[in-house]
This record gives structure tokens, sequence and C-alpha cells, in this order.
């Protein structure tokens, strides 16, 4: 019997998909599953008919691949994921390649590469986006490790990745860990955006009174337009128009406002203060999540802390979409963007990822949760200045905030004063406007904590560390 092209390890919704995927490309497959039953029900539905076979066990799954082999984990994160690398790894020869497509933590992949390549076989961590359909039909795919090891996979990656006008959306990202850190910094983003929608649903329900059809014709609108066209947007319409099909009401409304996540906006977070990334607008989607499972106490805290008894809301005619809320929509959605792309370059420098920045742009455009239009210009912008400091300061970025800055702070004054929490727009907001004022008040900062701790301070009239006697 010929020997399969490809094979997968864990038949969880993203890698039966991937394996389609694969064989619809002319990959003809071998799967593995930790319990068989899952492997049977797989290749007598979806996988039925198709050039895809079954092993029971993962000698018989590697023996049915020809050489050099080309290995995809789908299995969870962490412990998983390790356990059944330990499993697979004696199994394997000379040349042999791994790819772990799981949202794993980047850290976890800078030490399975180093454990791995050391064995003689090779290690990809390769961020996979795209949800199902993204799977089936083409991710954006982000894979990392050494240049040889994706080399060797270039061909299929580039054949099952999504497609845009200019190339497939894979790329080498980078050595180590660096796929999974991008795809991490994706989903940090992915939280950014999602929160920003929400906050929009939320202004427009409270405050105009409009049902969640209305809304959806907002985001209709808004997905026509170069700003905010995306993946996100239209399916928040397709969300808020979906009705309960047992009495015809909107289903958004019926969902427990309770966001969970699994783990890699907090990795973002993290990654970020570590290095001293500034994503306020991302963290605050984070944080909007931990507070909306606190649903019990803010429950109580509704009939405590009342909120603003009358206020009066003129965010313009909100029904054409063109309105300071779609301003707010527009500089968080463009701050989201902004913040990870800034950590990005933070990490390239001190993980020595080499990051190119104008690629990762590129393999964003399609296929990706949070594909599109606006990545075209943040490729631009990229492809002018592979450093650039901040995509606010890009001419095209910086226009956007000209233009729309005092809509989103119309939009958080409103909000503050009808009470409603708006925490992407309040935090864009502050962010905007610190990154563009030139003298902050942290010279104050330095004095007390010279005063109290004798920390010294620099100067700006004069170089060197300063001391004064505070308290003399
Ligand atoms: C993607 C998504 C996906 C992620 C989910 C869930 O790019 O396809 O980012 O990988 O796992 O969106 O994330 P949370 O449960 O943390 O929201």
């Amino acid at each position: 019997m010929s020997k399969a092209h490809f094979g997968l390890v864990g038949l969880g919704v993203m890698g039966e998909n991937l394996v389609l995927n694969a064989e619809r490309n002319g990959f003809s497959s071998v799967v593995y599953n930790r319990t068989f039953s899952k492997t049977e029900s797989f290749l007598s539905g979806r996988g039925a008919g198709k050039s895809i076979s079954g092993a029971r066990d993962l000698k018989e799954f590697v023996d049915s691949l020809e050489r050099p082999r080309r290995i995809l984990l789908m299995v969870k994160a962490g412990g998983a994921t390790d356990n059944v690398i330990n499993q697979i790894a004696p199994l394997l020869e000379e040349g042999d390649l791994l790819i772990d497509g799981g949202n794993a933590l980047f850290s976890d992949t800078e030490r399975r590469v180093k454990e791995l390549e050391s064995k003689s076989f090779g290690y990809i961590g390769m961020g996979v986006s795209g949800g199902a359909k993204g799977a089936l039909e083409g991710p954006s795919m982000m894979p990392g490790g050494t240049k040889a090891s994706y080399d060797a996979v270039e061909a299929l990656l580039s054949k099952m990745a999504a497609q845009v006008e200019d190339g497939p959306c894979v790329t080498y990202i980078g050595p180590g860990g660096s796929g999974h850190f991008v795809k991490t910094v994706h989903n940090g983003i992915e939280y950014g955006i999602e929160q920003i929608l929400a906050e929009a649903y939320d202004l427009m329900k409270r405050t105009c009174g409009m049902n969640c059809d209305a809304i959806a014709d907002v985001f209709r609108h808004w997905n026509a337009t170069e700003e905010l066209c995306s993946y996100l947007v239209e399916i928040t319409e397709i969300c808020l128009r979906t009705k309960d099909p047992i009495d015809g009401s909107d289903v958004v409304e019926k969902i427990m406002d309770k966001a969970g996540q699994k783990g890699t906006g907090l990795w973002t977070v993290i990654s970020a203060l570590e290095l001293g990334a500034s994503v306020p607008t991302i963290y605050a989607s984070l944080n909007a999540r931990v507070m909306s499972s606190m649903k019990s106490q803010r429950t109580k805290a509704q009939s405590i802390l009342k909120e603003p008894s009358a206020f009066s809301f003129d965010l313009g005619d909100i029904s054409t979409g063109m309105s300071p809320v779609m301003d707010a929509v527009v500089l968080s959605t463009i701050a989201s963007y902004a913040q990870g792309m800034d950590l990005l370059l933070l990490a390239s420098k001190e993980y020595e990822y080499d990051f190119h920045m104008p690629s990762i742009a590129q393999i964003w455009k399609g296929g990706c949760i949070i594909r599109s239009k606006l990545l075209k210009r943040i490729q631009n912008a990229y492809n002018n200045d592979n450093q650039l400091s901040n995509l606010l300061v890009d001419p095209w970025f910086a226009s956007q905030v000209q233009r729309r800055l005092p809509g989103l702070s119309k939009v958080v004054s409103c909000a503050a004063q009808a009470g409603i929490p708006v925490p992407c727009f309040s935090s864009t907001l502050d962010y905007i406007n610190s990154y563009r004022t030139a003298r902050l008040p942290q010279n104050l900062v330095q004095a007390m904590r010279d005063c109290f701790g004798s920390h010294t301070y620099e100067r700006v009239d004069k170089e060197g560390s300063f001391h004064t006697n505070w308290l003399d």
C-alpha cells in the first residue's frame, strides 16, 4: 500500500477540517486520535470516500507515512501536547517533521524546538487561525522554527493556506516559538476588536434604543467601508440578525453576558507587561471579560451603585453608520492593531525573532479571525518602514486619528455621563492622547519617587542623574 503524504494527530474540530483541507489539496492523509471510535466515525462520515486512512496506534500511524514524515499535531495546548510528543518522538527518524498547530504558549514552543531539533527531526510551532471554516477552506498560518524545517513543509502549507491577492496566507515567521508568539498577539488583537464591536452594540442599544436588526444594519454599512471591512464586523451582523427558532426573538439577547477565555489574550498582556509594550486597548478587552464573569456581583452592585439619573446623548445619525460611534470603533480597532504590532516589534528585538512586519500583515489579510481591509494599510505602512515606531504616526493612520479623535472623545464623554462602560473606547482615547503628548506628568512621579526613596531622576536641561533633598 502506498504511504500517505501527511499525518494528523487529534481529530478535534480544527484537526478534522485541516486534514480535509490537506487531502483536498492532493495530500493523501492518515489520521490518529487517542480514541479510535472518533477516528472511525470521522472516516465513515466527513472523511468517507477520500484519500484518508485511520491508524489505531501511533506506531501504525508513523509507519503509514512517507518519509520524511510531515505530522501535524492538533491537540490541547500544554501537558496534552507534551504527552503526544513524548509518545511519538521515539518513533520518528532523521528529517521527519512535527508541526504543533495548537494555541501553544510560545515559551513552551521555545523549549520544544530546542529539545526536539537536537534529536535530528524538525519541530515547527505554528499558529493557525480561522476557526473551523478557515481550517477547511484556507486558514492563516504562522509557522516558527528553523528555516530548514519550514522549507520542508512550505509546499504543503502554501496550498492549505488562504490565498489573497499577493500570495498564500503563510510565511516563515522566525525561529523558536515566534510562530506561536505571533498567533498569541493575533488573538490579543482579536480580543480587542471583539470587545470594541460589543461596546458599539451596547451604546446603540442603550442610548438610541435600537434593536438587533437596526444595529445589524449599521454593521452592514460599516462592513462596506475601507476602515471597518472585516471578518469580525461581518459576523457581528450575522450574530445580531440571528433569531431563536423557538420564538423568533434575537438569539444574542438570550446569551449570558459572561465571556470566557482560553488564555491567549492573557498571554498577550503578560508578554506586553514583560516587554514594556503599551497595550491598553487589548488589556481593557481582557479585563472586560474578567469583569463580565463577575455576574452575580454586578447584579447585586447594580441595585446599590445607581446609574446617573438623567443624561442626554447626541451621537449623530447612527442609522447611517457615519457617526462618532464609527469614529470610536475605527480608532479603537486601529489602536488594537497598533498595540499588537508594537508588541511584535519589541519581541522581535528582545527574542531575536527578526520579524518581517509587512509579511505578518500580509498573512493576516486572509483566512484569520482579524482579517480586514485595514491590514493592507498596515502592510503598506511597514513596507514603507519595517521599524515604524507606531502605526499611529504613519501618514494614513495619522490622518484617521486627526479626523476621528473628536468623535471618539465625544463617545467616551457621553458614555461617561450616561454611566455606560466603554473600556476599549476610553482606553484608546487615553492611549492616543498619551502617545501624542510630548510632556506627560511623570516628572512629578519621578519627584515623588526621589522624595521618598532617593530613586534619582533625569533632567530636561542637563545630562546625568540627580537627587534633591526634598524633605530638608
Ligand atoms: C483563531 C482563534 C482561535 C481561538 C478562539 C478562542 O484565530 O482561529 O483565535 O484560535 O482559540 O478564538 O479564543 P478565546 O476562547 O480565548 O476567546
